[in-house]
C-alpha cells in the first residue's frame, strides 16, 4: 500500500519505518526541515533502539522516503497517517492545532479516496471534528479512522511490530478492512485487531494510559505509607503482584511518571470529562501524587544537608525520564535538577542518551559528566533519577572513593538496601527501611 505519515516524531518515524519493513511504500512528511535533512542524510533525530537499522535498511530499498511537502506526499498516498504532537494547553487539553492543520492541508491535497488516520493521541470526539475540517476542503470521498497508538518509548519498534493488540476506530467497512489488512504482518502470532467506532478507540488510549499512570501513583503513596510504618514497599508490591486479578506490571514505586505522553493524557482525560461536566477525581488525584512524587529525592536531601545546599554537589544518574530514550518531557529530573540549584546546590548528572537534550534545558547551569563515574567525582551525594540498566551494578567502591561523602539516594529502588549499606553509603529509596 502507499502511506503518507504526517510528523516524524517518536510515533511518526516508528509508524513510518515499520509501515516500510512489511513492504509498503511510505513517505514521511515533517515540516521540521532540519529533521528531514538530517533523516535524508540517513541520521535519526531521537534515540530509539533498532529504529536506526530499520530506517537505513528501508531508505536503502527505497521503501521509504523524507519530504517536507506535505501536499506531495498526501497524493501519493491511499491511506494517510497523522502523527503530529497534541500537547497540553494551558487549560490541561490537549491542543488540537496541529492535528487539524494537517486534516486542513490534506483535506487540500485530495486527489482521490484516502482514508485519513488519527494516530495522535486524540480526545474524545476528534474524528468528527477531524472530518468536517477535511469535507471542509473537498469532494473527494474519504474516511476518517481512529487507530491510537500503544507503543512504548524505548521499545517502539518492538511494540510496534509485536503489538498486544491493535485498535481501529472506523465508521465504515471500507476503511476497517484497508486497515485490518495493513496491520495483519504485525498480529500473526495471534494480537487482536478489535475495530470498534471512533469515539472509543479515542477513549481507549487514554484509558490504557490513564490507568497505567494510576498505578504508578497508587504504588507511589503505598511507598509513601510504608516509609512512614518502616515497611518495605517491595515486599508489599509482592504480595499483591501475585494476585492474578492485580498482576505484576507498573507495580515500581520511584518518583514518578513523566514523558510526553501520561502526564497530559491523564490530564486531557480530566479536561475533556469536564467539557461533558463530569469531574474525573481518580485522575486529579493521580496527577497530583505524582507532582508530589517528582519531590520526594529533595525532600531526602533537606533532611540530609538541611534548607540549603550552597557549597555541596550533587550527581545524578539519569535525565531522561526512562531508560532506553533520550526524551526528557516532563522528566522527574527536570524539577529535582531545578530544586537543587534553587536551593544553591551544584549538579554534575550523567545519562547515557540525554546529554544533548539535557543541554537545551539546563545550558551551563549543571555540569554534564562523561560518565557515571565521573559523575560522582568530589559529590556530596549521588541520586538516581533514571533506571537505566548500566546503573544497576557499578563499581560501589570505586563511587565511594570517587565521592566527598558516600550517600546515595534511590529514587527507583534499583539497588538492595542492605548491599548499599554493607558498601558503606548512607542510603535511602522510596517506601523502604
Ligand atoms: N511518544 C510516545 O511514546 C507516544 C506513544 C503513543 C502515542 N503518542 C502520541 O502520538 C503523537 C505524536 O507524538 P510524538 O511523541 O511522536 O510527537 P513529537 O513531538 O515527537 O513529533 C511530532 C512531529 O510532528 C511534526 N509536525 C507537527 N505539525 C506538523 C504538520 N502540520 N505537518 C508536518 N509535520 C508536523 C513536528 O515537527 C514533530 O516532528 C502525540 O499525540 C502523542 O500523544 C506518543
Amino acid at each position: 500500500m502507499k502511506l503518507a505519515v504526517i510528523g516524524t516524531g517518536y510515533v511518526g518515524l516508528v509508524v513510518g519505518a515499520c509501515f516500510a519493513e512489511t513492504g509498503n511504500e511510505v513517505i514521511c512528511v515533517d515540516r521540521d526541515k532540519a529533521k528531514i535533512r538530517l533523516l535524508n542524510n540517513g541520521k535519526i533525530p531521537i534515540y530509539e533502539p533498532g529504529l536506526e537499522e530499520l530506517v537505513r535498511r528501508n531508505r536503502a530499498e527505497k521503501r521509504l522516503t523524507f519530504v517536507t511537502g506535505l501536499p506531495e506526499a498526501v497524493k501519493a498516498a491511499d491511506v494517510v497517517f497523522i502523527a503530529v504532537g497534541t500537547p497540553m494547553g494551558e487549560d490541561g487539553s490537549a491542543d488540537l492545532q496541529h492535528v487539524l492543520a494537517a486534516a486542513r492541508e490534506i483535506g487540500r491535497s485530495m486527489n482521490g479516496y484516502k482514508v485519513i488516520v488519527d494516530k495522535s493521541t486524540v480526545p474524545a470526539g476528534t474524528a468528527a471534528k477531524v472530518r468536517d475540517v477535511i469535507k471542509k476542503e473537498t469532494r473527494h470521498p474519504f474516511s476518517v479512522v481512529s487507530n491510537p497508538e500503544f507503543l512504548k518509548q524505548g521499545a517502539a519498534v518492538e511494540d510496534f511490530l509485536k503489538p498486544d493488540r491493535v485498535v481501529i476506530g472506523a465508521d465504515d467497512d471500507r476503511a476497517a478492512k484497508i486497515m485490518t489488512d495493513l496491520h495483519s504482518p504485525f498480529t500473526r502470532t495471534g494480537a487482536p485487531i478489535m475495530v470498534m467506532d471512533t469515539t472509543s478507540a479515542e477513549i481507549s488510549k487514554y484509558a490504557a494510559n490513564a490507568m497505567l499512570a494510576t498505578r504508578i501513583s497508587f504504588m507511589n503513596e503505598m511507598a509513601n505509607v510504608c516509609e512512614k510504618f518502616g515497611a518495605d514497599v517491595d515486599q508489599v508490591r509482592k504480595a499483591i503482584a501475585s494476585d492474578r486479578r492485580i498482576g505484576s506490571a507498573f507495580l515500581f514505586s520511584g518518583i514518578g511518571y513523566g514523558g510526553s505522553c501520561f502526564p497530559k493524557d491523564v490530564q486531557a482525560m480530566v479536561k475533556f470529562a469536564a467539557d461533558k461536566k463530569y469531574r474525573f477525581r481518580v485522575l486529579e488525584a493521580v496527577e497530583q501524587v505524582n507532582e508530589l512524587q517528582k519531590l520526594r529525592l529533595l525532600e531526602k536531601l533537606e533532611k540530609q544537608f538541611g534548607k540549603s545546599l550552597k557549597g555541596k554537589t550533587i550527581a545524578v544518574w539519569g535525565l531522561a525520564f526512562k531508560p532506553r530514550t533520550d526524551d526528557m518531557r516532563e522528566a522527574p529530573a527536570i524539577p529535582i535538577i531545578k530544586g537543587i540549584l534553587a536551593r544553591g546546590g551544584k549538579v554534575r548528572a550523567f545519562d547515557p542518551a540525554a546529554k544533548g537534550v539535557a543541554k537545551r534545558i539546563f545550558g551551563a547551569k549543571i555540569t554534564y559528566a562523561t560518565s557515571a563515574y565521573d559523575a560522582v567525582k568530589g559529590a556530596d551525594a549521588l541520586l538516581v533519577i533514571t533506571e537505566w540498566n548500566e546503573f544497576r551494578e557499578p563499581d560501589f567502591a570505586r563511587v565511594k572513593r570517587l565521592m566527598k561523602q558516600p550517600i546515595l539516594f534511590d529514587g527507583r529502588n534499583i539497588y538492595s538496601p542492605r548491599q548499599i549499606r554493607d558498601a558503606g553509603f548512607i542510603y535511602a529509596s522510596i517506601g523502604r527501611a
